[in-house]
């Protein structure tokens, strides 16, 4: 990937500026609005029935990933506490001098690190966000060179350790993430441990911490371009009170998830700036072992009505082939069999 500059460095030197790298064609713009009545009404899967077994609300899982690939998740048990201490983590690391910050910097090669989004060319358009993203499990994965040490400017009391707090949150989201990938496991004819045997064990985790720095003119930019992750799921914790994120749906191209032959979907998304306050999220990736071979599961076809869509392919792979194109919303058609 091609070096970028910081643009919250940019905005802080100059709030006004809005340099033509991040301008996007008319096409592409978002429309800022600030009426809600705009924004969709998103499914919401209450987890503490999940948790129990509760039929009905597995069937709304189902629905949810079917027709949308995304939904809010309540009532998930994490303590209010350990979320807010990670965001107030998160604006610490970001409000460094941007001298501390450079010590986490990635290698231009690695995705590991503090920097900026993927970039492949010159001419592609910048995303008005910084990040910094590190793999936190398996533990043993962790390279505590791009961890950032305890933050002058992090103030949680009882422990003001950036580590300590993404320790911590990475542990409730693998809790999610089992719970989730069980539920994904029946619903998709298997048992409640297998995708996790598909995939010889629990999924990998790295978390990306994403930061929208304030920008004068919103209507030209956007924070993060459209895009679909690649991953087996992601969970996003984002502010109440600055959103930003924006998901496509009910369109003619919504990308769909490999393991599941295309049944559940892996929604486009972007994000937008806005003037007022800048604004933080947190996603937490779910995927694979990169030697381990994806592929839609067994259950999930049936030649006569649901024939094998995608070919298998290592996770690595995948990975290489959906990010060697200018990261952009599309349909897996490219892993089609
Ligand atoms: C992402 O796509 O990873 C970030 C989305 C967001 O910040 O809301
Ligand atoms: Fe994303």
């Amino acid at each position: 990937s091609l070096p970028v500059p910081s643009i919250q460095e940019i905005v802080r030197s100059d709030f006004q500026s809005v340099p033509q790298r991040y301008i996007h064609e008319n096409k592409d713009r978002p429309i800022i609005s600030e009426d809600l009545a705009d924004s969709l009404e998103i499914p919401v899967i209450d987890f503490s029935f999940l948790a129990k077994g509760d039929e009905d609300e597995v069937q709304k899982l189902h629905l949810a990933c079917k027709d949308w690939g995304f939904f809010q998740v309540i009532n998930h048990g994490v303590k209010e506490e350990i979320l807010e201490k990670m965001k107030a983590a998160v604006t610490a690391f970001f409000e460094l001098p941007f001298q501390e910050k450079k010590k986490y910097a990635k290698a231009e090669n690695e995705i590991e690190g503090y920097g900026q989004n993927f970039v492949v060319s010159e001419h592609q358009k910048l995303d008005w966000s910084d990040m910094i993203y590190l793999f936190t499990l398996p533990s043993q994965n962790r390279n505590f060179k791009f961890w950032p040490l305890s933050l002058p400017g992090f103030k949680y009391v009882p422990s003001e350790i950036f580590i300590e707090a993404l320790e911590e949150y990475s542990r409730e989201m693998q809790k999610i993430a089992e719970e989730l990938q069980a539920n994904f496991s029946v619903l998709m004819g298997l048992k409640r441990d297998g995708l996790k045997r598909l995939q010889g064990g629990e999924l990998k985790q790295g978390i990306r911490m994403n930061y929208y720095p304030i920008c004068s003119r919103p209507d030209l930019v956007l924070g993060i371009s459209p895009h679909s992750d690649g991953t087996s799921f992601t969970l996003l914790l984002q502010d109440d009170d600055v959103t930003g994120l924006q998901i496509k749906h009910n369109e003619a191209w919504v990308p769909v998830q490999i393991q599941s032959n295309g049944m559940y979907k892996s929604i486009e998304h972007r994000a937008i700036t806005n003037e007022k306050k800048p604004r933080i999220s947190i996603a937490t990736f779910m995927f694979p072992d990169d030697e381990q071979e994806i592929g839609p599961v067994e259950t999930m076809i049936d030649d006569q009505n649901h024939p094998k869509l995608y070919r298998n392919i290592k996770y690595v792979d995948y990975v290489r082939e959906k990010f060697s194109r200018k990261m952009e919303g599309k349909a897996h058609t490219q892993f089609a069999k």
